[in-house]
């Protein structure tokens, strides 16, 4: 699997440092609130698990995965495929992904999960590509900021592969390329 990867962008240790760090801030900023974190599936998963525990205060989490189709110039559609356990009213909710890319995904899950009245929605990702932006969605919380560059680890995949690299990295052209 690692000899797929072209180069190392975000070591172990740089990732752990600002998972780190984003817990210790969420922790402060939610001290009052009533923290509901969801975890956007399947990319968000390494990410939950060690950002859950770099939390101090009481939390609750729940999963769901969504797809999208439709394309064009309107908001995509999304199609719920694992749903929350629970209604949201009373929680403040921080939604965690992978990712910030084109932002379409998250742009239309807050507003499907907006009209079930949470007290509050927050975005927190572990990557923020904002060259690729094609909503107007920012994220509250990020770890770092990544370049227009396809890549993999530490939840990220290619065709369902890579997500178990416990850093990120891209992929050498010929993987895509099937050579
Ligand atoms: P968006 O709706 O364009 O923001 O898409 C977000 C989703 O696309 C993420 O949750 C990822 O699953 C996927 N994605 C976007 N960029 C990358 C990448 O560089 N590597 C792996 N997956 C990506
Ligand atoms: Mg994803």
């Amino acid at each position: 699997m690692k000899r797929d990867i072209e180069r190392v962008l975000i070591s172990e240790e740089e990732i752990q440092k600002k998972v780190q760090e984003m817990g210790r801030q969420i922790s402060e900023d939610y001290r009052d609130k009533n923290l509901l974190m969801v975890s956007v599936l399947k990319g968000s998963v390494i990410i939950m698990a060690d950002l859950m525990r770099a939390i101090t205060i009481p939390a609750r989490i729940d999963f769901m995965s969504v797809s999208s189709y439709g394309n064009g110039t309107v908001h995509k559609s999304l199609k719920i495929l694992k749903d929350l356990d629970i209604p949201l009213e009373g929680y403040d909710l921080l939604l965690v992904e992978d990712i910030l890319d084109s932002g379409k995904t998250l742009y239309s899950l807050r507003e499907m999960l907006r009209q079930r009245n949470p007290r509050s929605i927050r975005i927190a990702t572990l990557l923020d590509k904002p060259e690729r932006r094609e909503e107007d969605i920012r994220p509250d919380y990020y770890c770092f900021q990544v370049p227009d560059e396809f890549v993999v680890g530490y939840g990220l995949d290619y065709a369902e592969k890579y997500r178990n690299l416990p850093f990120i990295g891209v992929l050498k052209p010929e993987v895509y390329s099937g050579k």
